[in-house]
């Protein structure tokens, strides 16, 4: 059984309903994980492994691959979203970072994530648009380094989303897509839709995946960097 946000309730929380296969960083939400939920009823060694848990990490704590994001580069944050990683990319390692939003999803500081980016990063600097339109269109820029936090693109937008990287990059520039789902980088076969490496594969000549930890213990927390070097069509 599969687990959605909504219905993640003290109820619905038990150590029946959390499996590895329910506890995902999509249900896992700051909403449902509450003092209620997290209970020594609901939280056993059973439930939670260092495998099933990973929590994702707060716009604010998120680690920057600085050996990837030289200071100073010019960078196209995909998804820019509330524009904290952006505006933090920009005041801690002096980057020229242009936002690219499309408002598919609201912010997660709440309301409308292009106008949250472009509160947070100037309105000049933000490219109001889906990455898969802007990539076609007469303005298309590349960038030497492309940067996409927490993706979370539509699942029937994957194989042109992925497409699209490639034209937004400089030939010898890198993509790095953060993910905080396991899925997204290592195969799982109940969840191949989420699979995001053989995609990448198709476009990108070389795609390597690290995995990064936060802290120790039960309040511990991870993420997954793939970084994309090398597109195939350019
Ligand atoms: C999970 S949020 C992450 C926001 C921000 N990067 C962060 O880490 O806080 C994913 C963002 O990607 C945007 N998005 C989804 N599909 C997109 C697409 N095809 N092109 C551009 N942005 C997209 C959503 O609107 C949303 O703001």
């Amino acid at each position: 059984m599969k687990i959605k946000s909504h219905t993640l309730t003290p109820h619905t929380l038990t150590p029946h309903t959390l499996t590895p296969h329910t506890l995902t960083p999509h249900t896992l939400t700051p909403h449902t994980l509450t003092p209620h939920t997290l209970t020594p009823h609901t939280l056993t060694p059973h439930t939670l492994t260092p495998h099933t848990l990973t929590l994702g990490v707060s716009s604010e704590n998120l680690k920057f691959p600085t050996e990837l994001i030289p200071k100073g580069s010019k960078v196209l944050d995909v998804g820019s979203g509330s524009g904290v990683i952006s505006a933090r990319m920009r005041d801690e390692l002096g980057c020229i970072v242009t936002g690219l939003e499309c408002g598919q999803e609201e912010s997660n500081a709440g309301g409308c994530s292009i106008e949250s980016s472009q509160r947070m990063l100037g309105k000049e600097n933000v490219i109001v648009s889906t990455l898969q339109a802007y990539a076609n269109s007469h303005q298309c820029r590349k960038f030497p380094v492309v940067t996409v936090f927490k993706y979370n693109v539509p699942l029937n937008q994957k194989v042109e989303f992925c497409k699209a990287l490639t034209r937004v990059v400089e030939r010898d520039g890198v993509v790095i897509i953060h993910v905080v789902e396991r899925e997204r980088a290592f195969r799982d076969p109940s969840n191949l839709h989420l699979f995001l490496i053989d995609e990448l594969r198709l476009n990108f000549n070389d795609v390597t995946i690290t995995e990064r930890h936060y802290g120790y213990g039960p309040t511990s927390s991870g993420d997954i960097l793939i970084k994309c070097r090398d597109p195939k069509v350019n």
